[in-house]
């Protein structure tokens, strides 16, 4: 697995890692066991980033039962998802549970009370509870308040969706997040799935097998990957096969005609 620097952190952060929305969201001895396999893959592969939040149901739960005994072979980025400080620091308690009492990116979901979310955080940084923060927001029309806190100075990593349909981070996010040196986490890779429904044939991917594409969803991933300033991209999965696929991912990476191919083919 390759990996990247995470912005000015320092960190080596994976290129691929997971996501946890839906997938995780899960109860009881059989679909818990298939989390556990997929989280098996994903280890085995390198790509030990894995993404969370409170607003994914089970997902925290699981994942963290997921790496007992095995915690310290994992970068955990979850989320707190709150209007209040207090229900905030709540839910980092439980969190904390989760991820034996360390969470190495936490993030503050869709920038709900980030001001009051951002005190709690930089005091449990201070604790060396958490590693470092972030914020995330999957819309567009947030992308200005997003951009407001980036430069604050207090976050080192945002989450964004990118994709060769949703694009419109281009324009002010990604140029900040490199002006700034900010880990840059992906969401949404391939469009909630939106964009596995119709994948192209063999022969539309065939002038991408030198890069050592095979499949849509490792296009699509590479599409991703190619822009520089994007770390590591966190597509979910329910399927140990498809993680293993996912996490095959590396160089080379593709330059603007492989990335103008990989966009023509998203848009049939
Ligand atoms: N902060 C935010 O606002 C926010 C919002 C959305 C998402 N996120 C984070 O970003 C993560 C990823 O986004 P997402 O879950 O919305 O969607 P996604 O990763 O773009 O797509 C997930 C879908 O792709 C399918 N898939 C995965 N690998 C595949 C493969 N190799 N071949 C074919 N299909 C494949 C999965 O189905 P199978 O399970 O059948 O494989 C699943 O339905 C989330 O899980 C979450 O952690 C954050």
């Amino acid at each position: 697995m390759e990996h990247r620097t995470f912005g000015k952190t320092r960190l080596q952060v994976p290129v691929v890692g997971m996501g946890t929305w839906q997938t995780f969201d899960v109860r009881g001895y059989g679909p818990e066991a298939n989390a556990r396999a997929v989280v098996d893959a994903a280890l085995e592969a390198g790509a030990n980033f894995f993404d969370s939040s409170p607003m994914y149901g089970q997902a925290e739960r699981v994942l963290g039962k997921t790496l007992e005994g095995r915690r310290d072979q994992a970068f955990i980025a979850t989320k707190v998802w709150a209007s209040t400080a207090a229900e905030g620091q709540r839910q980092i308690q439980k969190a904390l549970g989760f991820f034996g009492g360390k969470v190495d990116l936490y993030q503050i979901h869709n920038l709900l009370a980030w001001r009051d979310q951002l005190v709690t955080l930089e005091k449990l940084v201070g604790e060396n509870k958490i590693g470092i923060i972030g914020a995330t927001h999957y819309s567009a029309s947030a992308f200005d308040e997003l951009a407001r806190v980036m430069k604050t100075g207090r976050i080192q990593a945002i989450q964004i969706p990118y994709n060769p349909l949703e694009r419109e981070v281009e324009k002010i996010i990604l140029p900040l997040a490199a002006e700034l040196n900010l880990g840059v986490v992906v969401m949404r890779p391939f469009g909630e799935g939106g964009l596995m429904r119709n994948p192209p044939s063999e022969s539309d991917l065939a002038p991408l097998k030198p890069f050592g594409v095979t499949t849509w969803a490792q296009a699509l991933l590479k599409w991703i990957l190619s822009d520089p300033r994007c770390h590591v991209a966190i597509p979910a999965t329910s399927k140990p096969a498809r993680m293993t696929e996912n996490a095959s991912v590396s160089a080379p990476w593709f330059g603007e005609t492989e990335r103008a191919l990989v966009t023509r083919l998203a848009e049939r």
